[in-house]
């Protein structure tokens, strides 16, 4: 813990806070009210207790800065201040079907330097909140877990890479584009998983357990840690034309070092 900036240390503590919020609505999912924001993109109570408790939060330890949460939108903080990036629960599907796989994110965002909208993401927290584990990332810091630190895996080949992704799903995203690229790089590697909480196929990338991840029609919540946590342990993040973005796109194509670029070529070629 003692690697901890106090920035990080803010951002922990709020994850954790949510986090036991989360962990007790996670027991008692029968009861939690649940509303609908499309065909099958669910909300529950569970969501939106969570993004308050980290919204009171970060708002007390950064008075002036803004935020962008998934469920309440942008609040503007004052000019010339970070932002914080906020998933509060970022694998809703999971939690309401009682599969403990599912974390809250959290992200700073720097506006940028000519005062024109924003810019770099230099700090990120994922909190794996079943298994109580915090992913952390500053930028040219490294990534962590806890206090150890994160390198992505050296797999070279595509026949040893197990591969995360994202499935489009009612009402969300372009299946037949998903299907495309799945039906390129299926054949060639070691497996493909779908676990359902992008900011932890991230977080599992960053640690060498995944050695790829795709998926489109992320939002910034989704992304933004989870970009950071790859990029400092070494790994690369794209969008699908293999344009590395410095902020984020809604397509994220990440991997190792050395699989980024041969993964790259099966998914141009699907979608040539
Ligand atoms: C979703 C999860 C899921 C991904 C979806 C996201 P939510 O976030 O990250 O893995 O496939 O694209 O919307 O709605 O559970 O926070
Ligand atoms: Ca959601
Ligand atoms: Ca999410
Ligand atoms: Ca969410």
């Amino acid at each position: 813990m003692s690697m901890f900036s106090g920035l990080i240390r803010v951002m922990e503590r709020a994850a954790r806070k949510a986090g036991s919020r989360l962990r007790r609505d996670f027991g008692e999912i029968e009861h939690l009210q649940v509303s609908r924001k499309g065909p099958a993109d669910f909300v529950s109570k569970a969501d939106m207790r969570a993004e308050r408790a980290l919204y009171d939060e970060l708002l007390h330890a950064r008075p002036d800065w803004g935020f962008v949460m998934e469920e309440a939108g942008v609040i503007e903080g004052d000019e010339g201040k970070p932002r914080w990036i906020v998933d509060p629960l970022d694998g809703t599907s999971n939690f309401l079907h009682g599969i403990p796989h599912f974390a809250i994110s959290i992200a700073v965002q720097e506006p940028r330097l000519d005062g024109k909208g924003w810019g770099e993401v230099t700090a990120g927290v994922v909190y794996d909140v079943i298994q109580d584990a915090t992913y952390w990332a500053e930028k040219t810091r490294g990534a962590w877990l806890q206090d150890a630190r994160l390198r992505v895996s050296a797999r070279r080949n595509l026949a040893d890479a197990l591969i995360a992704t994202g499935i489009p799903f009612a009402g969300h995203g372009d299946f037949a584009e998903w299907s495309r690229i799945f039906g390129a790089i299926g054949p060639e590697v070691a497996g493909i998983r779908r676990f359902g909480a992008a900011s932890l196929d991230m977080a599992y990338l960053a640690q060498g357990r995944f050695d790829g991840f795709w998926e489109s029609g992320l939002n910034d919540w989704d992304t933004a840690a989870g970009c950071l946590l790859v990029r400092e342990a070494g790994g690369f993040v794209s969008d699908f034309r293999g344009r590395s973005n410095p902020i984020h796109s809604s397509q994220v194509l990440a991997a190792n070092d050395g699989l980024h670029s041969k993964l790259h070529k099966l998914l141009a070629g699907a979608l040539r």
